[in-house]
């Protein structure tokens, strides 16, 4: 497929980073088309762990050329850090990575700001990331965001920061009782970025298209999840950008029909970090014994992540928001320790069954899934790299998760490592009744 779009169809976390590293093989170019530093997305390659916060999961591949959008917020000084690393690493990063000159700066009054709208929030905060994602995209929605192109004129660039200073800290002393900011290092620290960033700066529209017009394979890499999307995710304890699949599209300047095929990456359970609804989460010890096999602790904030069991609602949603071809199942190995899997194919609320997955807060924190009880195939299946090869039992759930969806599995992922998948090519599973 020509340009294929990767999304999340949970809370985040589903695996993104490894299905996007493993799908880049063949990969001319990788492309992120929204969030920020928001993302932690996680890179296994022999024995080796690189968590990519902003540049694309394609980065490890040394052919492919990776992409910022538009349609993302860069953090120059994360940016610069993650690029150091990767350096470090022996990653060649310079003249493989390109910002579009459109996408928007993450200024340090945006983390201030986040960080005192969260604490004087109490207890109805979200839960962010803390990188200040929500007070750029306001910015940038306010019209007073501050973009790439604002750093190839120094004078402009000042005039800007000096007026949104001027509001921000009047808005952090004022309202939020917090400490102002320094202006003058700000702008210093601003203007020797824009040295820095001018080799990144490309117009990653016109670059894309052009490759998606010579028949090159693109990889369009979404962060966070379906239900941390602005529109369609659990509101108001979302992300401020949309992460579902037809951000793409928006996010990098092509046009949507440019996009031929969607994969939506779930994991085979369910987790979420930070606050909101989250109806099949479970109770303990079986929470804590979750978050240990799967080592669900966030890759950006290190937070412990809430599990529960697989929700095919979300699933069926995610699918028709997306507009999904295929999954990615991640994580099957983690359930391996289980003798019976539960799985929610409905909700009940206040005793009628919900057919679609709601957008009343209310009525999320209300709802009782419906389980069906699956067997267990307690085997170790890390190894395994042919469909042929899995227990029957982990064939079952498979075959009932393609079934409650409608929607083919593509790969599926037993573990960490890039080589750790089995390839689902069609036509190895029973077809849909
Ligand atoms: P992303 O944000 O969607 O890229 O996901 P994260 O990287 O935040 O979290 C996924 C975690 O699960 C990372 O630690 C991955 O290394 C790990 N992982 C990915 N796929 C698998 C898998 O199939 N099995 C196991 N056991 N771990 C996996
Ligand atoms: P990846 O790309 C999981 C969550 C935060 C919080 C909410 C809003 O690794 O899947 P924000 O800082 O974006 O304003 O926080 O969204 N969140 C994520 N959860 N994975 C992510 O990214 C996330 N990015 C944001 O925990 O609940
Ligand atoms: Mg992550």
């Amino acid at each position: 497929m020509a340009v294929t779009a990767v999304v999340g169809c949970q809370w985040g976390d589903e695996g993104k980073g490894k299905i996007v590293d493993l799908l880049s093989e063949p990969a001319d170019l990788v492309a992120r088309f929204q969030g920020g530093p928001n993302a932690g997305h996680t890179v296994v390659h022999e024995g080796e762990e690189t968590i990519l916060h902003q540049i694309p999961s394609g980065i490890l591949h040394p052919h492919t050329v990776c992409l910022l959008g538009n349609g993302t917020v860069i953090d120059p000084r994360i940016l610069f850090d993650e690029i150091r690393e990767l350096e470090e690493k022996g990653v060649e990063v310079r003249g493989r990575l390109f910002i579009s000159h459109k996408a928007h700066l993450i200024m340090p009054y945006h983390r201030a700001i986040d960080e005192a709208a969260e604490q004087a929030a109490g207890t109805r905060r979200i839960g962010t990331t803390g990188r200040g994602i929500g007070p750029a995209y306001t910015d940038k929605y306010q019209r007073c965001g501050v973009r790439i192109v604002d750093l190839l004129d120094r004078d402009h660039l000042e005039t800007k920061l000096r007026a949104n200073l001027r509001d921000k800290n009047r808005l952090l002393k004022n309202y939020y009782n917090s400490t102002a900011l320094d202006v003058n290092r700000i702008i210093d620290e601003y203007i020797a970025f824009d040295e820095k960033a001018d080799p990144f700066i490309k117009d990653v529209s016109v670059l894309l298209n052009d490759a998606i017009d010579e028949g090159e394979s693109v990889l369009l890499e979404g962060a966070q999840g379906t239900l941390l999307d602005i529109d369609h995710g659990t509101y108001p304890f979302v992300t401020s950008s949309n992460p579902t699949a037809g951000a793409a599209a928006t996010g990098l300047g092509i046009g949507p029909r440019r996009i031929d095929h969607v994969i939506g990456v779930m994991k085979a359970y369910t987790t979420r970090v930070g606050n909101g609804p989250f109806p099949t989460e479970l109770a303990e010890p079986m929470q804590s014994r979750f978050r240990d096999w799967g080592e669900e602790y966030g890759a950006t904030t290190g937070r412990a992540r809430r599990c529960g069991w697989l929700d095919l609602v979300i699933a069926r949603y995610a699918a028709r928001v997306n507009g999904l071809d295929s999954w990615a199942l991640t994580k099957l190995d983690v359930l391996s320790e289980l003798d019976e899997i539960n799985v929610c194919t409905g909700y009940i609320h206040r005793g009628k069954r919900i057919v679609h997955f709601p957008a009343e807060p209310w009525v999320l924190d209300e709802v009782e899934p419906e389980y069906e009880t699956l067997r267990g195939w307690k085997q170790d299946i890390r190894g395994v790299r042919r469909y042929a090869d899995l227990p029957g039992e982990c064939r079952r759930y498979l075959d009932f998760i393609r079934k409650h969806t409608g929607i083919d599995i593509e790969l599926i992922s037993v573990g960490a490592e890039r080589e750790a998948y089995v390839p689902l090519g069609s036509g190895e599973l029973a077809p849909v009744s």
